[in-house]
């Protein structure tokens, strides 16, 4: 398969789509419309023969041996580092490869906690995910420290009022949410990284659901810190990508101990790894983090910002077409990333997701892992959620709109 030509395009959608093995499967005889790709994107097959091919022709652990293979696989594993650099304009030791979104938030509250003391504040919002929150939780338990949650408005943006009159001198740490995966907001951590960084607060930008969508540059929202995953852009799952500003990564501590973070070990002691490898223990995950470089290639190709003005389009379609609805109830913001959640008046969304899914449209419906906002804020017990990607079209969701009636058929609405 070859990559696409980037340069400022419509994007050719019906060509994009042959390249996604998966979009032409059948679903109850019916072709498979894939909504849910801000639970899991789907790889195009550069990246599935990226991985094939490794295993076929380079496998060998990396960091380790002096033959060939190793050599080769050490070469495109941090290659693979470099790519991820370049794509959120960072420096290749920033680039920390981890399983996932969360084991990532989980690394930076193990690795700040000796620099949290007791009566500490940390800042998350209402609508984070719970990737952001129980690692948090789990930390302030331990550290007696408080947790502040930043308050969600009517409309469904962040109040930062609100942000700016949680901050005081005892705040270490605010952990926000680039866009929302329940309410597609788009947060505005430029201006939140100003506000943290006046009172020289560690911000943490969790940017799982805006990297697959939009150009993010690291260094232009001034993040102390962000984390992302693979498997929302198609790359294949269990890589997840930290970034860290290299005085901040080289200050704080490990959370995983063992080969290949280190320098030196002696019965006593262990002097640790130059950045990245201090982060990165045992054997990583080198076929997918080959595979999330070939991923990067493939959005490349097609541009980011080709991709941001069209999913817009389709996102806005959407909103529309299920505005005009009379029985949804939609979520979050007009302006959005590529998502929209609702709930079809009466109706389960378990029981909305079912009937879908025998149209052969796979949606998301629950909580969305942001279980505080659906209950506390939203006062609901679950939601429906479709969430689009660059591989998806408008028919796409004229046959969604369709098979909503198919749903209130069955519920006689
Ligand atoms: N975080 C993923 C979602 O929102 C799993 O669906």
């Amino acid at each position: 398969m070859q990559l696409h030509q980037s340069y400022k395009m419509e994007l050719d959608v019906e060509k994009i789509r042959k390249d996604f093995p998966i979009l032409a499967r059948l679903l109850n005889k019916k072709q498979l419309i894939y909504f849910d790709s801000a639970a899991t994107s789907q790889c195009p097959r550069i990246v599935i023969d990226s991985i094939k091919g490794f295993y076929e022709k380079h496998n060998a652990n990396i960091h380790r041996g002096i033959h060939k293979l190793a050599e080769e696989s050490t070469l495109m594993y941090e290659e693979a580092h470099q790519k991820v650099a370049d794509f959120i304009n960072a420096d290749f030791e920033e680039i920390i490869f981890t399983k996932n979104t969360t084991e990532a938030l989980n690394l930076l509250a193990y690795s700040l906690l000796n620099d949290l003391k007791e009566n500490d504040e940390i800042i998350l919002s209402q609508m984070e995910h719970h990737s952001n929150i129980v690692p948090w939780q789990q930390l302030a338990k331990l550290k007696k420290v408080k947790i502040n949650y930043v308050k969600v408005t009517e409309e469904g943006k962040l109040n930062l009022i609100h942000l700016k009159s949680l901050i005081n001198e005892k705040t270490r740490i605010v952990s926000i949410t680039h866009v929302s995966n329940l309410l597609g907001t788009i947060n505005p951590v430029k201006e939140i990284s100003e506000i943290a960084h006046e009172k020289n607060i560690i911000f943490i930008v969790d940017a799982a659901q805006s990297i697959p969508h939009m150009k993010v540059d690291v260094k232009d929202i001034d993040a102390d810190f962000l984390v992302f995953s693979g498997h929302k852009m198609c790359a294949p799952t269990g890589i997840g990508v930290l970034y860290g500003k290299k005085v901040l990564l080289e200050k704080i501590s490990p959370f995983l101990y063992g080969g290949d973070m280190i320098k030196e070990v002696t019965f006593e002691n262990t002097r640790f790894n130059d950045l990245p490898w201090k982060f990165e223990a045992g054997t990583p995950p080198i076929a997918e983090g080959i595979a999330l470089g070939v991923a990067v290639d493939y959005l490349n190709s097609i541009g980011m910002e080709n991709i941001e003005e069209y999913e817009d389009k389709l996102t806005q379609y959407l909103y529309k077409k299920l505005k005009e609805q009379k029985d949804v109830k939609i979520y979050g913001p007009e302006k959005r990333s590529s998502l929209v959640s609702f709930n079809l008046y009466e109706i389960h969304p378990h029981d909305v997701a079912t009937i879908l899914d025998s149209e052969g449209i796979a949606i998301r419906a629950g909580h969305m892992c942001a279980m505080p906002l659906v209950k506390e804020v939203l006062n609901e017990s679950a939601v429906c959620r479709i969430s689009l990607y660059f591989y998806n079209t408008k028919e796409e969701i004229d046959k969604f709109i369709l098979a909503l009636d198919k749903v209130r058929k069955v519920f006689g609405k």
